[in-house]
């Protein structure tokens, strides 16, 4: 099984994955990182790696269905099974979604469908709820929305300011995410569907 990252930030998460990559707990190739900003600390980390890093922004093209059909492109190159989205700032539209559909996963850092958007962790905490956590799911149309595959809390103590939930949430995120996507491998590659196909 041939896996993608896409990432747009730090890359706390792609590190973990291709570390698990590395030490065989996710049983895959990590065919390459896509990132959609110049400046991402994330293309650093891949590179450093030696795994293959592939760089563009939307507005080198003319709209966004352009830039997905030249990922798509990539994607279908390099025979991806399955895309990890790790911190990509932007919605999967419908290029992508019409044949990635159930084969790319998300991790969000709060419990969803609870504080879905750009800000998970600030949201939950500035709400004062005591239970927050991540959440790994499909991706489908919408904001946070596909179908989850899997969810673990994060307690929120009254003594926490953001910066040590967020550490914690992070911890969270590298332990489970490699996980579920081993697990996410083993259920697809049972079934017929889960095969890579140039038809799309
Ligand atoms: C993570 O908190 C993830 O849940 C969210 O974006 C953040 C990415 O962090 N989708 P990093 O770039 O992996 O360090």
């Amino acid at each position: 099984m041939k896996l993608a990252i896409f990432a747009s930030g730090n890359g706390s998460n792609f590190a973990a994955i291709a570390e698990a990559v590395k030490e065989g707990t996710i049983n895959a190739e990590l065919v390459l990182l896509f990132c959609d900003k110049r400046q991402a600390y994330v293309i650093q980390r891949s590179q450093e790696l030696g795994i293959s890093t592939i760089c563009f922004e939307p507005k080198d093209f003319v709209n966004k269905a352009a830039y997905e059909q030249e990922l798509l492109q990539i994607l279908k190159v390099n025979q991806v099974d399955l895309v990890v989205l790790a911190g990509y700032m932007r919605l999967i539209g419908p290029t992508l979604l019409k044949v990635y559909s159930n084969r790319i996963l998300n991790i969000h850092p709060a419990l969803l469908p609870d504080f879905p958007g750009l800000h998970g962790i600030r949201d939950a905490f500035e709400a004062g709820v005591i239970e927050t956590g991540v959440t790994v799911h499909f991706v489908d149309d919408g904001v946070d929305t596909g179908p989850i595959v899997a969810q673990e809390s994060v307690f929120i103590d009254e003594k926490d300011t953001l910066e040590m939930l967020e550490e914690r949430i992070h911890q969270v995120e590298h332990q489970v995410y490699p996980k579920v996507i081993q697990e996410t491998i083993e259920k697809l590659s049972k079934t017929n569907e889960w095969k890579w196909s140039v038809e799309g």
